[in-house]
């Protein structure tokens, strides 16, 4: 992490006077870049392996009355404070509004040492792909909401990549359906960024992760023109249960499987609920020298305790936290996982030619066109609002923070914050790629009608096809891999329960 301490900075600071709260500026955190199969810091060149929590306070809907996880700075303090604790370095969001102020928040989480993996879509009609009729969806008001989301977080460093769905393929039914369309939403997601925004931030799939078409999915969705591929891939598995091993859990198949993958692989969901109280054992192996030659580490599933029982922490009505069981197990875990570097892993290159047919999916090559060709070439307009870094607000939450036997914490400040206070000015603000300049940093944050109801609240979307992580995260619940006792030869055969409930 690095202190602004320059002169100019500290001339800067008379510029700040005018806030009534102490400002304290978001230390800053260098973009990470793809380098063949791994991330890498793209100042020091370290690599990246990513030690994460999903983030979705409220659930999948919660976006919608106008606020969002990263839209309250004194919620997000709170909740920092805790990624802190658990020793995180970044955070995946399955639903944002776009049109909500979230600078302090990502400023927050810059400040933390913290990257943020964001899904573009939400459970709101519109504003997803319907799996199994996904031409119905695929609209050019569909990908406004898309774009809206990467102008609003594709200025701040510490976004890491977006995800273009999550679980859209899920069954026998999606796997015909919809890979196209998910190459398709990924195209234009890639276009977009390389015509209108400065930094080429990635842009990956997060796979459920079923035998049938583990292998072919992510092949499918690897190959072809630069623009068609994804630039790295999710993979949501909760095979490992309990008390397992490398090889009982089957990771060491799931290594096998990732091995040839040319590009970022990792857990964006982990943490199989099947053996209470999580231990968290499966963390020291997926950072151990035999996975993370292949994994780039991962993201466990999830922070806050909703209804499908997943929790790291209660958070009450009054917007207090506590730790449960899993949170105290899961630092244990993170704070001793260490990755020694990378071993000899020789890089594959990624192929640019896709097979004729991949097996159990339809791995149709034709693209359906994109509907939102002009929006691509000239980007949303200049009354969108472009996220920035900002000075720092709020150091420390208000919300009471208890840890798992009850005790309130005293001191919840969040380390990184106390570097010297600067201008919001100094943040280098995103300009348009073609130089037009000038971002608009205090372009109000409306950019109004035609985004088909972003934050309106006029959801339909847990209707059949949704990709709301409600639904996903329930699928993905029921979807665990677990190992069937029953083995055909010494070895041992998985049955993919694959369910899907919807809210
Ligand atoms: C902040 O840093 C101090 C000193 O290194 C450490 O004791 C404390 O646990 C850290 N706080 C968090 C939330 O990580
Ligand atoms: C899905 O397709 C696979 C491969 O064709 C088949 O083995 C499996 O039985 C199918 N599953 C369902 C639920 O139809
Ligand atoms: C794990 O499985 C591999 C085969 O995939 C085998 O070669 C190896 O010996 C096994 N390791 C242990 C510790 O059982
Ligand atoms: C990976 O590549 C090796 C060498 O080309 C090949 O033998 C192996 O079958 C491939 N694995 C997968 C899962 O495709
Ligand atoms: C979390 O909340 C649940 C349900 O309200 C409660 O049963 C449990 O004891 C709480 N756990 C902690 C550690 O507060
Ligand atoms: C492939 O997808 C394109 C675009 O959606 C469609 O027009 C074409 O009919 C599909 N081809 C096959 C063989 O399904
Ligand atoms: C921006 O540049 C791209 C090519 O890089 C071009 O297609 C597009 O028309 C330009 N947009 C504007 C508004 O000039
Ligand atoms: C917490 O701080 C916010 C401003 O960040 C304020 O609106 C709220 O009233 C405060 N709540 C309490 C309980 O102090
Ligand atoms: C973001 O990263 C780029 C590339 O390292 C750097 O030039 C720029 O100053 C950074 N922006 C901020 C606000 O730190
Ligand atoms: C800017 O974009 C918004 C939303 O896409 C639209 O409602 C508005 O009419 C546009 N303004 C101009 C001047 O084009
Ligand atoms: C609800 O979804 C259907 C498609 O399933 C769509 O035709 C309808 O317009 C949607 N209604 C609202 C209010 O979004």
């Amino acid at each position: 992490m690095r202190f602004i301490t320059t002169a100019s900075a500290l001339a800067a600071t008379a510029a700040t006077l005018f806030y009534a709260a102490p400002s304290i500026a978001a230390s800053s955190l260098n973009p990470l870049e793809i380098q063949g199969k791994y991330f890498v810091d793209s100042v020091t060149k370290d690599t990246f392996w990513i030690k994460g929590v999903d983030y979705q306070p409220g659930g999948a809907s919660n976006f919608q009355d106008g606020s969002d996880p990263l839209s309250d700075p004194n919620s997000c303090a709170r909740d920092i404070f805790m990624f802190q604790k658990l020793g995180l370095n970044t955070v995946r969001i399955y639903s944002v509004d776009p049109t909500l102020d979230h600078d302090e928040c990502m400023s927050l989480l810059a400040s933390a040492g913290i990257y943020l993996v964001l899904d573009v879509n939400t459970a709101v009609y519109g504003q997803n792909l319907n799996r199994y009729e996904p031409w119905t969806t695929y609209t050019e008001a569909y990908m406004t909401h898309v774009f809206q989301v990467i102008e609003a977080f594709s200025g701040y460093n510490n976004t890491l990549g977006f995800f273009a769905g999550n679980e859209v393929i899920n069954d026998n039914t999606s796997a015909i359906a919809s890979p196209n369309y998910v190459k398709a939403v990924v195209r234009d997601m890639k276009d977009y960024i390389s015509n209108n925004i400065i930094r080429q931030v990635p842009v990956g799939y997060s796979a459920a992760d079923v035998l049938d078409y583990r292998v072919t999915l992510s092949s499918y969705l690897e190959c072809g023109p630069d623009d068609e591929a994804v630039d790295f891939l999710g993979v949501n598995s909760y095979q490992w249960c309990g008390d397992q091993t490398f090889n009982s859990s089957q990771y060491n198949i799931l290594v096998e499987d990732y091995a040839n993958f040319s590009l970022p692989v990792f857990f964006s969901e982990f943490g199989c609920i099947q053996v209470l109280p999580r231990t968290f054992q499966e963390v020291g192996t997926i950072f151990s020298d035999e996975m993370s030659v292949v994994f780039s580490g991962g993201i466990v599933y999830e922070y806050s305790q909703e209804a499908s029982d997943y929790g790291l922490v209660n958070i009450s009505s009054d917007g207090s936290v506590q730790e449960r069981h899993d949170f105290v197990a899961l630092s244990t875990e993170y704070a001793s996982a260490t990755t020694t570097g990378l071993s000899t892993a020789s890089a594959t290159a990624r192929p640019t030619t896709c097979a004729s047919s991949y097996g159990n999916i339809d791995g149709n090559l034709t693209l359906p066109d994109t509907p939102a060709a002009s929006l691509i070439s000239n980007g949303l307009n200049s009354t969108f609002n472009r996220g920035k870094w900002v000075d720092i607000t709020v150091q420390s939450t208000n919300f009471s923070i208890y840890d798992v036997s009850g005790n309130q914490l005293t001191d919840t400040t969040i380390n990184g914050t106390d570097s010297v206070p600067v201008s919001s000015d100094s943040a280098t603000q995103q300009t348009d790629k073609n130089g037009s300049g000038g971002s608009s940093s205090g372009g109000g944050s409306s950019s109004s009608g035609s985004s088909s109801g972003s934050g309106s609240g006029s959801s339909n979307g847990t209707s059949t096809g949704s990709s709301s992580p409600s639904a996903t995260s329930k699928s993905a619940a029921v979807a665990n891999l677990v190992r069937d006792s029953g083995k055909v030869g010494g070895a041992a055969v998985f049955a993919v329960i694959l369910g899907l409930i919807f809210a």
